[in-house]
């Protein structure tokens, strides 16, 4: 258990971030998790075990995120994990749809640390969500891999720029049991079928990874992969 701050997640109302927020709440941290609904969000925190409270933002709308955070006190993990997939292709560009996750992962990632820099414990960590879209683009993630390999630079700058804070990104594959990817089984038999360790990640797997990354107190500037391997086939 940490007494030293908050894990803060962002994003955590649903799928892996509602798993990430299970789990730190579960072994005693104490947690702020986000969504972009007020009731929603007081709601899964309230059906959490744990000290776990609730914030209310949309990434989209980065200007507002400093007031929305404002509440929180000190901080020792930030884990950006929020997503709005827009589907796009370069064949059909839907430039609104683009802007809102471009805005989402890029200034909005960038504005809650922003926000929270000054309440960072020293011994703190920040993990953001990037996906293996960036090395495998599918049909329809267009903006979806652009921003994932955003991410890298955003790390790698805030590695630099928030030194000794730790800064890593954490690649999923697809994840099988995340409710996105579920109601795609025809993906999801390609792409275990593909996969060195012959099985897909899980968001337990996910989650485990998110932990690593958190309390590893060497671990800085890395792009960690969580796909079973298929990224080298
Ligand atoms: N699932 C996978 O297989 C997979 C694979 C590769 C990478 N990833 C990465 O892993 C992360 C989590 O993915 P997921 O599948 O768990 O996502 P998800 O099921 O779509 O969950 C999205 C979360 O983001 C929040 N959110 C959406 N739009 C937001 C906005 N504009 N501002 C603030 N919060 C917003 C949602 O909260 P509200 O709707 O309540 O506001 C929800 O808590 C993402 O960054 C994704 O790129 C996932």
């Amino acid at each position: 258990m940490s007494e030293q701050g908050a894990v803060v997640v962002i994003g955590g109302t649903r799928s892996i971030g509602r798993e990430i927020v299970r789990y730190f709440a579960g072994r005693g941290d104490l947690v702020v998790m986000t969504g972009r609904d007020a009731v929603a969000a007081r709601e899964v925190a309230a059906g959490t075990p744990g000290r776990v409270s609730s914030a209310v933002l949309d990434l989209a709308k980065p200007k507002g995120i400093a007031s929305a955070l404002k509440g929180v006190g000190p901080v020792r993990a930030i884990i950006l994990s929020a997503i709005e997939r827009d589907q796009n292709t370069i064949a059909d560009y839907d430039i609104d749809r683009a802007l809102s996750l471009a805005t989402l992962k890029l200034v909005g990632y960038t504005e809650v640390v922003h926000t929270l820099m000054g309440r960072l414990t020293p011994d703190a960590s920040i993990v953001m969500f990037g996906g293996l879209a960036k090395e495998r683009p599918y049909p329809g993630s267009l903006t979806v891999s652009t921003v994932n390999a955003g991410v890298l630079g955003l790390v790698r700058s805030l590695v630099v720029e928030l030194k000794p804070v730790r800064v890593n990104s954490l690649h999923p594959g697809l994840v099988e049991d995340s409710p996105y990817w579920e109601e795609r089984q025809a993906a999801l038999d390609v792409a275990r079928s593909k996969t060195p360790i012959g099985r897909l990640a899980r968001m337990d797997d996910i989650v485990d990874a998110c932990a690593f990354l958190v309390d590893n107190r060497a671990v800085n500037g890395v792009e960690l992969f969580i796909d079973g391997g298929i990224s080298c086939v």
